[in-house]
């Protein structure tokens, strides 16, 4: 009996959130049906990712239409079906997915029609029969709605944003819920498959390698296989008036960009460089990590660049330099993700910093000068005012987490040398790649390979605010 009640507040303990589970008492070995966390956990945002599910497999059937000409509104339609697999993580009598500003018309669990809810960004589903531990399902959502221009905690765009020749879909950190029923968290690692439906014309742009196209009665599908685990916020489906260009890196990789017909030959000159990026980070970080890659040039802009896995999606051009960095990512961010968004100094700092090696490589400036560069900074800098390990939700694509994060970087190079420093950066990508890894996993391998104490080192760079002074 005592066991019995300990084993129950462990399990309620082990949840996080509003709707931690009630767990009815039962008999040892016995399923005790609860409900699934609200969230996955991370304090930077609490109802991101979902609790006693673990999503495998998304399969997204998308129709959309995008506005008409202006002066209509800049809304599209979309109506989605998908078709997530999922296994139970445990005894669940309710378990919720992420869904914001769309309306959920059906929920098929198995075969079965379900009954569900919306609250807030929350789609609550409770199965019948219930899921036990171990058991995997189908949930198969169909849901639409009106399109907008959706914006992060920042007031940056993010996730399905509307434009007038279709959408950009870009969603870090927490958008993916803005185009599909989500677990939203980078600890949810799946792989994905895409029907996207346009207009004839249109051409709809995803992850991974193109299957094929199909037009008939003036609306073309494009469908999209992408076979690596993936990160939610990684997933894109982005529509627009692109012309497909492929080919195949010097590494065998397929490369698919996707060019907005309005780009100028200037405006993606550096793409002509990614054969031979992709061969320079091999060679530092180990084998590229996908079945693909390319970019995504869009007309219009969300104001920055994301490294979408296998197709990095960029505003308007796409400039040399992030082109290095958002190919660095699917590395860095990509194979391997932060375990929380606390860690996200390691996906920018790394981007930056092979950025800076890059531009290094080709004799436009060295990672030693970039580096002097960050600490001739003032002290009244924001660069010396932040803990980079945590800078909050608002700060998360902040200058410091870039440049203090690259700066980081160098320092631990120079303190353990070039040979440690890329074993250390092959060995994160191998023993971490296809999941997710912390800034205390990266300090005790840093020790592992180098041999060092960074303990003191790691304190000063990353979780103090103040300018480091020795390295
Ligand atoms: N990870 C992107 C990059 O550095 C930036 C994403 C910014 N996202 C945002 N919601 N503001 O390439
Ligand atoms: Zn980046």
């Amino acid at each position: 009996r005592s066991a019995l009640v300990i084993g129950g507040i462990v399990a309620a303990a082990a949840l996080v959130g509003s709707t931690a589970a009630s767990a009815a008492p039962g008999r040892p070995g016995e399923p005790r049906y609860g409900a699934g966390a609200d969230g996955a956990g991370d304090p930077y945002f609490p109802l991101a990712g979902n609790g006693g599910i673990d999503v495998l497999h998304y399969d997204l059937d998308l129709d959309y239409t995008p506005p008409a000409p202006a002066p209509a509104p800049l809304e599209g339609q979309l109506s989605g079906v998908a078709t997530i697999e999922l296994v139970a993580t445990q005894d669940l009598d309710r378990f919720n997915l992420d869904l914001r500003g769309l309306t959920a018309s059906s929920v098929v669990v198995g075969s079965k029609s379900m009954s569900f809810t919306q609250t807030g960004d929350e789609l609550i589903i409770t199965p019948r029969p219930k899921l036990k531990t171990g058991q995997s399902t189908t949930v198969t959502v169909a849901y639409g709605g009106t399109t907008t221009r959706p914006t992060d905690i920042e007031g940056a765009l993010y996730g399905w944003v509307t434009t007038r020749d279709g959408a950009m879909v870009v969603s870090e950190p927490d958008g993916s819920s803005t185009w599909f029923p989500v677990s939203d968290h980078p600890t949810d690692k799946a792989t994905y498959s895409f029907g996207i439906t346009v207009p004839a014309g249109r051409t709809a742009v995803a992850n991974g390698l193109l299957v094929g196209s199909e037009t008939a009665d003036g609306k073309t599908t494009w469908t999209w296989d992408a076979p690596d685990p993936m990160a939610a916020y990684l997933a894109t489906a982005t529509v627009g008036d692109f012309r497909l260009e492929q080919y195949t890196a010097a590494n065998g990789t397929p490369i698919i960009d996707a060019i907005d017909s309005t780009r100028s030959a200037n405006q993606v000159a550096a793409l002509a460089r990614t054969s031979d990026m992709i061969s320079f980070f091999e060679e530092r970080y180990g084998p590229y990590p996908f079945v693909s890659y390319g970019a995504i040039v869009d007309n219009d802009s969300v104001g920055y660049a994301l490294e979408t896995q296998t197709r990095s999606f960029f505003s308007g051009s796409a400039g040399e330099s992030t082109v290095a960095h958002e190919l660095a990512h699917q590395w860095m961010g990509n194979h391997v993700s932060p375990g929380r968004w606390a860690d996200i100094w390691l996906n920018e700092g790394w981007a930056t910093y092979s950025a800076w090696i890059w531009l290094e490589e080709r004799g436009v400036s060295t990672a030693q000068a970039r580096f002097q560069a960050v600490m001739n900074r003032p002290a009244t800098s924001s660069t010396w005012n932040t803990v980079v390990a945590d800078p909050g939700p608002l700060g998360l694509f902040g200058t410091p987490v870039y440049d203090r994060g690259a700066a980081t970087l160098h320092a631990l190079r120079v303190k353990v040398g070039d040979t440690a420093f890329f074993g250390i950066a092959q060995e994160w990508v191998a023993r971490f790649g296809g999941g997710t890894a912390t800034t205390a996993d990266f300090i005790a391998l840093a020790e592992e390979i180098s041999g060092q104490d960074l303990a003191s080192f790691f304190d000063v760079w990353v979780s103090q605010p103040p300018k480091p002074t020795v390295w």
